[in-house]
């Protein structure tokens, strides 16, 4: 009998931990539920008789991957990967595989409920500002991307998009202003929501430069990753301008030096929660137990990663 193990430091709702066990529990598979867990020698020592493993933010490094002698498949419930070893995996003949666009809404509601709420002052009674008019550039359009520009469109935002990646007329169809370079976004956008991935291209590409050409009322929201950050620019940029503004759901390093020196023009969530809805965990989690049997009884490699 397979056994899966679900990995999750962040555990998913437990409607949607009883959904994922069912489907896996029709399969004839194994479960063990490793959630909240302290320590990562304790996912070490889980995965050592998992032929398949369901995560989302948690790391499976070369380590993880190693102590795995049985396993044959990692689905990152969630979008981002940059938390798994690819290489390691490839090497070890491990297929990983994402679940793009399960977790989206959640992500792109947040991204606009920060907004919303360092707008009206934390919901203090205070004379807030609206985002109606304003220009919102969406960089990297995708899942998330695209639903970030409707929500904003409700708001009547006018929105703009960047994404090397994705056919303009995608965007345009969208109604979306498709943008050909990052620097003409972020110059023209008072408000950037952030959605690219991290990786060797992006890893500290959001620097002083690029946040300084933004209009007045400069506001950066990121839902994405805190690693596609410049920290050093981002210091600077605060330090020269007054109107800049930085709103995250993955606080940066330099966390307590922002709140500290530049209040009430940040907010960052206590801990990463775009994702983390009902509905979201349901949707990923469902799809991650569905694309493992896929895998394992039909060889259904489908949103392979590596
Ligand atoms: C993702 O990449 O899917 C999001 O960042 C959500 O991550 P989480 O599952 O750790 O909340």
């Amino acid at each position: 009998m397979a056994k899966v193990l679900i990995a999750t430091v962040k555990p998913f709702s437990a409607e949607a931990v009883e959904e994922v066990k069912s489907i896996f529990k029709e399969a004839g598979y194994e479960v063990e539920v490793l959630a909240k867990y302290p320590d990562q020698s304790d996912l070490v020592a889980a995965v050592s008789d998992a032929e398949a493993m369901i995560i989302r933010s948690d790391k499976v490094d070369r380590e993880v991957i190693e102590a795995a002698g049985k396993l044959k498949i990692v689905i990152r419930a969630g979008a981002g990967y940059d938390n798994v070893d690819l290489e390691a995996a490839t090497e070890k003949g491990v297929v990983v595989m994402n679940t793009p666009g399960q977790n989206s809404n959640a992500v792109a509601e947040l991204a606009l409920g920060m907004m919303v709420f360092l707008n009206r002052n934390g919901f203090n009674p205070a004379a807030g500002t609206e985002l109606r008019g304003k220009k919102l550039g969406i960089h990297a359009y995708g899942a998330v991307g695209r639903i970030v520009g409707m929500i904003a469109k409700g708001f009547g935002m006018k929105v703009y998009a960047y994404d090397p990646y994705v056919d303009p007329v995608v965007i345009k169809n969208d109604g979306v202003v498709c943008e050909e370079s990052v620097e003409s976004l972020y110059s023209k956008c008072q408000y950037i929501s952030l959605h690219i991935p991290a990786n060797a291209e992006t890893r500290g590409s959001v620097g002083f430069d690029i946040l300084n050409s933004m209009p007045k009322g400069a506001t950066l929201v990121n839902t994405a990753r805190k690693e596609v950050i410049d920290e050093e620019g981002l210091k600077k940029v605060f330090a020269e301008r007054d109107d800049f503004r930085y709103l995250s759901d993955i606080a940066p390093d330099c966390r307590d030096e922002l709140t500290e020196l530049y209040a009430g023009r940040t907010f960052f969530t206590p801990k990463k929660m775009g994702a983390q809805t009902a509905e979201a965990n349901l949707n990923a989690g469902v799809a991650a137990a569905k694309q493992i049997v896929n895998f394992l009884e039909k060889g259904d490699t489908t949103f392979k990663v590596n």
